[in-house]
């Protein structure tokens, strides 16, 4: 398969490139500085925020999976939130525009969007009818996916795959929670009655492939697993899978103070399930927590 891929060097990208051996795919990733992979993949030059990707290095591409983006986990300056606005809204904006002006287009658009479209929702189940919040990130998210669909009037299909807080060994949510508790100073948020939506590395990576392959799917798919858990679940489960207590809960004024305005995303409450993937056949490697979280640490 011919395939271009932004964020390619990113936690996620990392574990997608796994799924497509360069020696039986062409690949071109496209960066804003080359990650000087291996030989076989063609690296193209392109900064989301500066403008369009030269239409060369999508010239036979059959998908296009974009997952850049500035990211959100860090303290939201103005200048930040700039920047996690506009490499998401213009990025997407430039690569669809340029796609746009093709003669020969690629079929497919797998675009990256987020969970946090939903906002914080208490415990109400969300599938992908759930309506988007407002803020600052569903907002993002919601003009992210609307850049995205633009490329449907070109004939692509697009798919927008609302990612959850992805769990892997190498980055993520885990980079930063699992040595608070390995030094025995992880512990609940808040209440730890928010809902948070996980999903593996890999059933993610392998979902990002699905949606390339399977051409009934279309629009909006979840990209969690189907069992989500409470803050207070997800703390019991990490620390026995660490074998660390979790003494200590992190009350919520503390946490506002260290991170900020982002630290909404570590209280909002979101309790998503992938409807749309598992009604398209996808089938989870990962669907319960302590088994993806002892995959991980094993
Ligand atoms: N990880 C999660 O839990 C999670 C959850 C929800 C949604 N997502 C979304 O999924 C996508 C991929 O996530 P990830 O965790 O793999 O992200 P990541 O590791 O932070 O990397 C994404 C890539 O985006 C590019 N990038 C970073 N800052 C940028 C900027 N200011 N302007 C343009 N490009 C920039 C970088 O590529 P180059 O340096 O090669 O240009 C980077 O490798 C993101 O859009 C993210 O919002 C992730």
């Amino acid at each position: 398969m011919f395939l271009t891929i932004s964020g390619a060097t990113g936690f996620i990208g990392r574990r997608l490139l796994q799924l497509y051996p360069a020696e039986q795919h062409s690949l071109v990733v496209l960066a804003r500085k080359n990650p000087r992979l291996t030989p076989l993949i063609h690296y193209g030059h392109w900064d989301p925020t500066a403008g369009e990707p030269s239409r060369e290095l999508l010239q036979r591409s059959e998908a296009v999976i974009h997952l850049a983006g500035e990211p959100v986990s860090q303290r939201w300056t103005p200048e930040v939130k700039k920047g996690i606005r506009d490499s998401r809204i213009l990025g997407t904006r430039h690569l669809v525009s340029a796609i746009g002006k093709m003669r020969h287009r690629p079929k497919t658009l797998v675009c990256a969007s987020a969970v946090g479209i939903y906002g914080d929702r208490g415990d109400h189940v969300l599938t992908e009818d759930a309506k988007p919040a407002s803020g600052f990130l569903p907002d993002v998210c919601a003009d992210w996916e609307a850049e995205a669909d633009k490329a449907q009037e070109y004939g692509l299909r697009v798919v927008k795959i609302r990612i959850g807080i992805v769990l892997g060994a190498d980055g993520g949510a885990l980079a930063s929670m699992a040595p608070l508790f390995r030094w025995g100073v992880g512990g609940v948020l808040g209440s730890g009655k928010q809902w948070m939506s996980w999903i593996h590395v890999d059933d993610l990576a392998r979902m990002i492939q699905f949606a390339v392959e399977n051409e009934s799917l279309s629009g909006v798919v979840n990209g969690v697993a189907p069992n989500p858990v409470t803050n207070t679940e997800f703390t019991r489960q990490l620390a026995g899978a660490l074998h660390r207590p979790a003494l200590l809960p992190a009350p919520e004024f503390g946490v506002k103070l260290l991170y900020g305005e982002m630290a909404q995303i570590l209280f909002a409450s979101q309790r998503v399930v992938p409807a749309a993937a598992e009604k398209a056949g996808f089938v989870f490697r990962y669907p319960q927590l302590r088994p993806a979280l002892d995959a991980i640490f094993s």
